[in-house]
C-alpha cells in the first residue's frame, strides 16, 4: 500500500460491522486501506462510495481497489459537500472519516506537507484550490499567522516564530518547506525536544490552508442525516481540536435524541499498533449510532 497502514483498522471494522448488501461512505478514502476491508465484507451485494479532495489519492484508490469495480464509486470533493452530493435520498449503513493526510502525501516533496523533504510551500489537499501555504506565510498579516499557530498548532513560541517569519520575508519570499523549517528551528529555544520544533507550525498551516476544522464542522451534522436507522458514523482524528469538535457535535445530537454515542471516551491504538505504525499514536476514534 505504498507505505500507508490504515489506522485503528480492526476497531473501525468492528464498530461499523459492515453487512452484506450494506451501503457505506468513506469520506476520506486516501489509499483505500479502510475501504478495502469494508468492501471485502459487503460484496457482491453492497456498495461503497469513496470521497477524497485529492485527485492523486483518488487515482491511487482506484488502482488499488479496481477489483471491486461496480461496487465502488469514487468522487472528488471536499467532504463538507456531502449533503449536495447525496441529495436524492441516499442513505448509508456506515460512514467513515479518517482525518488528516496519508503517508503517501507526506512523502511527496512537491506537495509541500513535510519539513523532512524539500518542496514548495503548498500543503493543499485539492490542487485546484487557490490558497497555498506560500500565500499564507508570505502575504498574511503577522496577527493572522500568530492566530493560526496558536489556534491550530497550540504553539507556545508563536510570537518568536512570527517575528522570524516577518523578518525573513522582508528580505525575500519564503518559498520552500526546508526554508521555513530552518526559520522555525532557529526561532524556537531549547531544541532537544521529543518532537521537531517545526511540527506544530507545519500542522497549523496545513489545517489553515485546507480549512480542515470548518469542513469537519460542516460535514458531521450532514453525515448524521445521511445515516440509516442504526447506521454508524466513525471518526478518527489526530488533533485535539478535531477530537473536541467530534465529541461536542456527537453530544449535541445525542441530546436531541438523533444519535447514541457508542464510545463514551475515544478509542486509541493498542501498544502493538503504536509500535508498528507511529502515525497511530495520536489517533482517536469516536463512533455514534443513528437512533
Ligand atoms: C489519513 S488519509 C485516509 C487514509 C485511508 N483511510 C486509508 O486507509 O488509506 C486522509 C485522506 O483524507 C483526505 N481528506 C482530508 N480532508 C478532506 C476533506 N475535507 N474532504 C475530502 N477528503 C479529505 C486526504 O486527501 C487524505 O487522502
Amino acid at each position: 500500500m505504498l507505505g500507508h497502514i490504515p489506522v485503528l483498522l480492526d476497531e473501525v471494522i468492528s464498530f461499523l460491522h459492515p453487512e452484506q448488501k450494506g451501503t457505506y461512505l468513506d469520506c476520506t478514502i486516501g489509499a483505500g486501506g479502510h475501504s478495502r476491508e469494508i468492501l471485502e465484507r459487503i460484496v457482491p451485494g453492497g456498495s461503497l462510495v469513496g470521497i477524497d479532495q485529492d485527485k492523486e489519492m483518488l487515482n491511487l484508490a482506484e488502482k488499488r481497489l479496481k477489483n471491486y469495480g461496480k461496487n465502488l464509486k469514487l468522487i472528488q470533493s471536499d467532504f463538507a459537500h456531502i449533503s449536495e452530493i447525496f441529495k436524492k435520498g441516499e442513505r448509508f449503513n456506515g460512514i467513515l472519516y479518517d482525518l488528516g493526510l496519508c503517508f503517501f502525501q507526506i512523502r511527496q516533496g512537491e506537495r509541500g506537507f513535510s519539513f523532512s523533504v524539500d518542496g514548495p510551500l503548498d500543503m493543499r489537499f485539492n490542487q485546484k484550490q487557490e490558497l497555498t501555504a506560500f500565500e499564507l506565510i508570505n502575504k498574511a498579516s503577522p496577527e493572522e499567522i500568530r492566530r493560526i499557530l496558536r489556534d491550530y498548532g497550540e504553539e507556545y513560541y508563536a510570537d518568536r516564530i512570527v517575528s522570524a517569519i516577518i523578518r525573513e520575508r522582508k528580505l525575500s519570499p519564503i518559498r520552500t518547506t526546508l526554508q521555513l523549517e530552518k526559520i522555525v528551528f532557529r526561532a524556537v529555544p531549547g531544541k532537544r525536544k521529543r518532537i521537531h520544533p517545526a511540527t506544530k507550525t507545519f500542522q497549523a498551516l496545513r489545517i489553515a490552508v485546507n480549512k480542515e476544522l470548518e469542513s469537519l464542522a460542516k460535514t458531521l451534522p450532514e453525515a448524521i442525516k445521511l445515516l440509516r436507522k442504526k447506521g454508524r458514523v466513525a471518526v478518527i482524528s489526530f488533533h485535539s481540536l478535531e477530537d473536541r469538535l467530534v465529541k461536542t457535535t456527537f453530544r449535541k445530537f445525542e441530546k436531541s435524541k438523533l444519535i447514541k454515542v457508542i464510545t463514551p471516551s475515544p478509542v486509541v491504538a493498542t501498544q502493538m499498533e503504536r509500535c508498528i505504525n507511529p502515525l497511530s499514536r495520536s489517533a482517536k476514534l469516536r463512533v455514534a449510532e443513528k437512533e
